[in-house]
């Protein structure tokens, strides 16, 4: 089977090309570099033994994209590539909905023009919003009460995908919706390493501990958690990867959708506390005031992914903190 993974040399879209490389999936890869570096592609090359095929396309070109479809062939696209980091959403919402949505709907007209009827989409847990309650259910309803238009982006898409596959019954869409991904391949080669200034917890994490960024601010102690800090869903990237492959053996026409998580919550100075273990070092932190739009705990009920897709998370929270400062290690080589 040979698939397309747009955003392919970024820290999930890399991952998953290894995992499907390892059992003889042909696989190319869209990205417009924007928010990873080329030099991903002889990472997956020295892991997997196989350097993807690759084409600097962005999801706002159309011509470029028709002229990689036209040669493609592909059976399925896994659709990764993005714009993520959500505070900029905030100040910048018509570039997220033009890149996000906008270049979805490209993509999507391509696919059609070329045969291409299946996708599995990276989705986010974001779309939940505020359901009152922690564990979240895929049968929840979304799109409610979502602070901000990187994860409005998101639920919108799913709401397009939810259209084309009305209006299309040979049309295959799988929805996975991932809660917050942490961790590095245990080769050390490969991890999250953005171009832009992180939001999330674990690359900022990753920058204090190098020196880059002075202390962890942690946003707020004041919740109703096990320690007042917030509590999220932290899934190691390869169960992730692995959760993308699962699905990709499992398509059927229609939609199909699924939450990627571990199941367990962990809280923020549960996650320093696991990031000091790992790298034998204090890690500074300054607990500050909440950060708007933060909900004070979420994590996902896996059970539909482990039923229908025979998949569930391996890894833990010490194997993401042994696996990030290895690759913290190789990076430093460098
Ligand atoms: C995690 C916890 C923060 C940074 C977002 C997106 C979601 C997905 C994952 C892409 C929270 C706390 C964080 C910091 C902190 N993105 N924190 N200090 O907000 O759960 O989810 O990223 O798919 O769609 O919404 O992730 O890593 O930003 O925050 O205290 O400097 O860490 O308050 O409790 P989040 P996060």
């Amino acid at each position: 089977m040979k698939v397309l993974l747009t955003g392919g040399t970024g820290y999930i879209g890399s991952h998953t090309a290894i995992e499907l490389l390892k059992l003889g999936y042909e696989v190319e890869i869209m990205d417009n570099l924007f928010n990873s570096k080329i030099t991903v592609l002889d990472r997956i090359e020295e892991i997997a033994g196989v350097k993807p095929k690759f084409y600097k396309v962005d999801l706002l070109d159309k011509e470029g994209m028709d002229k990689m479809f036209a040669e493609g062939g592909y059976d399925l696209v896994i659709h990764f590539a993005g714009l993520k980091a959500v505070g900029e959403s905030v100040e910048k919402p018509l570039k997220y909905y033009e890149n996000n949505v906008g270049g979805t709907i490209n993509l999507l007209e391509c696919m059609k023009k070329y045969g291409v009827n299946k996708i599995v989409f990276s989705s986010s847990a974001t779309v939940y919003g505020d359901q009152g309650v922690a564990e979240l259910t895929e049968e929840m309803q979304t799109g409610v009460g979502i602070t901000n238009p990187y994860g409005e982006t998101k639920h919108v898409i799913e709401e397009i995908l939810k259209d084309v596959a009305e209006a299309e019954p040979e049309f295959e869409a799988t929805i996975l919706r991932y809660f917050n991904p942490v961790g590095a391949h245990p080769s050390g080669l490969i991890g999250e390493d953005p171009n832009d200034i992180p939001n999330n917890l674990m690359p900022i994490i990753m920058k204090v501990s190098t020196g880059e960024i002075e202390k962890l601010k942690v946003y707020g102690n004041d919740y109703d958690t096990v320690d007042g800090t917030g509590v999220r869903d932290y899934i190691h990237v390869v169960d992730l990867a692995k959760g993308h492959v699962a699905a990709i053996e499992k398509m059927k026409p229609g939609i199909s959708i699924f939450n990627l998580g571990t199941g367990k919550g962990t809280s923020v100075l549960e996650m320093v506390a696991a990031f000091e273990k790992a790298s034998g070092e204090k890690l500074p932190y300054e607990i500050v005031g909440r950060r708007a739009g933060d909900l004070a705990e979420i994590y996902a009920n896996p059970g539909k992914a482990e039923k229908e897709l025979s998949w569930k998370t391996e890894l833990t929270i010490e194997d993401a903190m042994n696996d990030t400062i290895n690759y913290l290690k190789h990076l430093k080589e460098k």
